[in-house]
């Protein structure tokens, strides 16, 4: 029998038509790419979230020499919150990039691996979480529940 995963996401053309806590969320993480350690890419990646107990936190991309050393800005920020303030949760992760070499207009999608850390996360608190995706400018995704972005994700069944 063939199955179907469907994927929705919210389309926005410009950061004013996000509704106001979004919209902070956005400028927030596009005010912080300068943030980034990146070297070796030249790509800055930058997070910031709206967590449970109203608190904001950020994350940044962070590279190494020894390239899989380094980590995402949505790792970073996702072991910061919980790090900081491990009652509350995610309930809302901007992401944003500055590229040095090109143009940062086409929303920013996370890695695999943080796909993966954000399932955990979200497995952890019985919360899900929205995703706001986007570049310095252009068009912005917002995602209702992130675990659209790994369909059919590995869970430990301890869990
Ligand atoms: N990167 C992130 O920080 N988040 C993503 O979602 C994708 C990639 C980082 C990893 C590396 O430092 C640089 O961007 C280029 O891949």
């Amino acid at each position: 029998m063939q199955q179907q995963i469907q994927f929705t996401y919210h389309l926005f053309h410009n950061i004013q038509d996000l509704k106001e806590s979004d919209a902070f969320l956005l400028k927030c993480a596009r005010d912080n790419t300068h943030l980034a350690y990146a070297p070796y890419s030249q790509f800055r990646v930058s997070a910031a979230a709206l967590l449970s107990n109203g608190k904001i936190v950020f994350g940044t991309n962070q590279e190494n020499a020894s390239y899989p050393v380094s980590i995402c800005a949505e790792r970073s920020l996702l072991a910061s919150a919980a790090a900081l303030f491990p009652e509350a949760h995610v309930q809302t992760m901007a992401i944003t990039y500055h590229a040095m070499q090109h143009n940062s207009n086409k929303p920013i999608s996370p890695c695999g691996m943080c796909r993966q850390a954000i399932i955990e996360h979200q497995k952890r608190y019985g919360q899900t979480m929205r995703l706001i995706l986007s570049g310095e400018t252009g068009d912005i995704y917002v995602i209702d529940d992130a675990t659209a972005l790994l369909p059919l994700a590995f869970t430990s069944t301890k869990m």
